[in-house]
């Protein structure tokens, strides 16, 4: 019997779990902190929470884990991987020199530029050349300007300013008022670019690297992209936008050429490389790493992977990714996120969910959820996924309308519009 233990406990990691579970090898599935959705199919531990390195180990430790899925980003920068390596425990996932792809932005870009890896045009700047930073960006005088804090800010430290008094403002909540406290000590300033917008994930033992189907998220809490910046609430797989000629230039000038350079610089990336790609008219361009599987890029990926996931993850961990083949079905995913009233800012918690058991055609995923008693109740801002397959985009979108449409709790909230652009660009 093999023991698994996931880390992390939103939906990615409930897919993550519901896939591993797929799996015709004997095992057992434990999860931390984990959430009432995955507490059906995993045995969960809410009091140790995904950063709590230490206390990953000791659980992972106590189990008697064989493996532990470090899946969100905060742990794999921090360094869980290597803890638990050092401790004798095999781990999935991005160790801390190579999570550093999306830890700091002035690593990634400096690694794009050193590799000739396409991306935006940049530079850096800190708290001791905030004037540099504004003199850059007066005699660039292009607009939209793109400011980033280096670090890891929730999905938030990207600051797209249409003019130079937006732009002023920015640098200085960054590198003068601390906004972003240490993700901010750095900065970058970046060329704007235009185009349709990929997520391609990949599997990658340090050498050999497999992509999977690609996929576009929408994060922007409301439709037509209006709102705030979310997580991401929900996506479409394979993404029309990607076609044959795409996918064949990102391999050779985007996706291959990262892994190699991770392991030219002594960081060999093993785990899942997630690579945002704008297609511009200049070719495809990095716009971000991301050193796991993005949320709810795996609810909507995950399900149209064939082989098994176990397999996958132990061939990644003992470096034989070359030695198994990676099957995806045919069909389209689309993944629609429910959240609570207010999210990404306030938002209320406890209310129950109802209608989850008229769910019929489709795999339900919890983000935020706990259990009370026998129901179902909200615990988060992302509250639960949907995700449904179909022989084509437009009918796994339907499905996933459909069937999310009989789940419901207080003040509830999912976008409408979730893959229309790429079904307009279809039809275009
Ligand atoms: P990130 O946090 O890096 O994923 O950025 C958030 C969003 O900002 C991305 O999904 C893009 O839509 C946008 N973005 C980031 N960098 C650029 C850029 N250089 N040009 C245009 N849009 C960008
Ligand atoms: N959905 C975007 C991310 O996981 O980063």
């Amino acid at each position: 019997m093999n023991k698994i233990l996931v880390i992390g406990g939103g939906g990615r990691e409930h897919a993550i779990c519901a896939a591993l579970k797929k799996s015709p090898k004997p095992l057992t599935l434990y999860c931390a902190p984990g959430n009432g959705g995955i507490s059906q199919i995993a045995e969960c531990f809410p009091s140790v929470k995904a950063t709590d390195i230490d206390g990953a180990v000791d659980l992972a430790k106590r189990i008697g884990a064989d493996y532990v899925f470090v899946a969100p980003d905060d742990p794999l920068t921090l360094g869980m991987v290597d803890a638990m390596e050092a401790a004798g425990i095999k781990a999935f996932g991005a160790r801390k020199n190579a999570a550093v792809i999306e830890g700091s932005k002035s690593f990634s870009k400096a690694l794009m530029k050193k590799y000739n890896i396409p991306t935006a045009e940049y530079a850096e700047f800190d708290s001791e050349s905030i004037e540099s930073a504004l003199n850059y960006i007066k005699t660039q005088n292009k607009y939209p300007a793109v400011i980033k804090c280096d670090g890891l800010a929730l999905g938030k430290g990207v600051i797209i300013a249409k003019d130079f008094a937006q732009a002023e403002t920015a640098v200085k909540d960054i590198l003068l008022n601390g906004k972003f406290g240490v993700s901010g000590k750095k900065i970058i300033i970046e060329e704007y670019m235009t185009g349709p917008e990929v997520t391609v994930l990949a599997f990658s033992d340090g050498q050999t690297v497999v992509p999977m189907v690609s996929a576009t998220d929408h994060k922007r809490a409301l439709d037509d992209d209006k709102g705030l910046n979310t997580g991401g609430m929900g996506a479409i797989a394979p993404t029309p936008y990607y076609t044959k000629q795409w996918e064949n230039e990102c391999l050779e000038k985007i996706i291959r050429p990262t892994i190699n350079a991770m392991r030219a610089e002594g960081r060999a990336f093993k785990g899942v490389l997630y690579f945002q790609i704008m297609l511009t008219d200049n070719g495809a361009r990095v716009i971000e790493y991301n050193c796991r599987f993005g949320d709810p890029e795996a609810q909507t990926v995950l399900p149209l992977l064939k082989t098994d996931l176990f397999d996958i993850m132990t061939a990644v961990i003992e470096e034989r990714l070359d030695g198994i083949k990676i099957e995806f079905s045919k069909e389209y995913s689309a993944c629609v996120v429910m959240a609570s009233g207010g999210y990404p800012e306030n938002y209320n918690t406890g209310f129950e969910i109802k209608g989850l058991e008229k769910v019929s055609d489709a795999i339900i995923y919890s983000s935020g959820t706990k259990t009370r008693g026998e129901e179902l109740i909200t615990a988060g801002g992302r509250v639960l996924s949907v995700t449904a397959l179909g022989e084509t985009l437009d009918k796994a979108i339907e499905k996933a309308y459909t069937e999310i449409g009989k789940i419901s709790f207080e003040g509830g909230f999912y976008r409408k519009d979730i893959g229309k652009k790429a079904q307009n660009y279809v039809r275009a």
